[in-house]
């Protein structure tokens, strides 16, 4: 059965300060709460990384990196590569994050290569995708989608595609305050269940956990997480504040 995830993308935001507090909080609130099959993640920067993950060790909460270089090293100035993460102990990265795609031009190219790279030394990816506000007035919305997984994804055999969790996010929904209805959401999500299906075949796609991602807040968490291909969240703004971030894991 696949899982939920919870997952907060803590982007460029707190210090060393706050994210301790901010773990220590969370690890506090989730030790004893009935969240089944919920996987509760969240992704400091960097330089938080190594301490954050020592201080969740044994806890409900697990800690991924929000972004990695494709290569192992080398003269790659201000990059961090898989081997490097997992030598601090990091297992999860989250790929193709749309603010990557538009402020470090990241493309679907590049992003393939990252996904082999990270699945290759058996890491987990919450893999990013989403159409602009452009691409859904034009109603291209699904074709977008579909070439993004098509050109940075589809290239992974069925085996690898189990080291991924996917988190469709549109671009127009994120850190704006507007979010997607349940609906478009669903819908969605049912598409991108149907292009893993004619993919890999319906059994391994049913297994695949796809994450909304685009102003997800306590008030709206349980609506979209309500829907049946709607598989937990991708939380930017509301994983900055203990209280809600709790709030939309106990909507599981
Ligand atoms: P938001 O960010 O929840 O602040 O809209 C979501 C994301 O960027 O993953």
């Amino acid at each position: 059965m696949r899982k939920n995830i919870v997952a907060g993308n803590w982007k460029m935001n707190n210090d060393l300060d706050a994210s301790i507090e901010l773990v220590h909080e969370l690890i506090l609130a989730t030790d004893n709460i009935e969240i089944g099959y919920t996987r509760i993640v969240v992704a400091p920067t960097f330089v938080n990384l190594q301490k954050i993950r020592e201080i969740a060790e044994g806890s409900r909460i697990e800690v991924a990196a929000q972004n990695m270089h494709q290569e192992s090293n080398g003269a790659f100035t201000g990059e961090v590569s898989a081997e490097m993460l997992q030598n601090i102990g990091i297992n999860d990265v989250i790929l193709g994050h749309s603010e990557r795609r538009l402020y470090y031009n990241e493309t679907d190219k590049m992003l393939a290569k990252k996904a082999s790279k990270a699945i290759g030394n058996n890491m987990n990816i919450i893999f990013c995708f989403g159409e602009l506000l452009e691409d859904r007035k034009s109603e291209n919305h699904f074709s977008v989608v579909e070439n993004q997984l098509k050109n940075g994804l589809f290239h992974l055999t069925a085996k690898e595609l189990g080291f991924v969790v996917l988190a469709y996010e549109p671009v127009w929904a994120i850190g704006t305050g507007e979010t997607a209805s349940p609906e478009q959401a669903q819908e969605m999500h049912a598409f991108i269940r149907s292009l893993l299906s004619s993919k890999y075949g319906k059994e391994i796609a049913e297994e695949v956990s796809i994450l909304y991602g685009g102003s997800v807040k306590p008030s709206n968490a349980k609506e979209i997480f309500s829907k049946p291909d709607v598989d937990g969240g991708l939380i930017g703004g509301a994983a900055l504040k203990a209280d809600d971030f709790l709030a939309i894991v106990k909507t599981f």
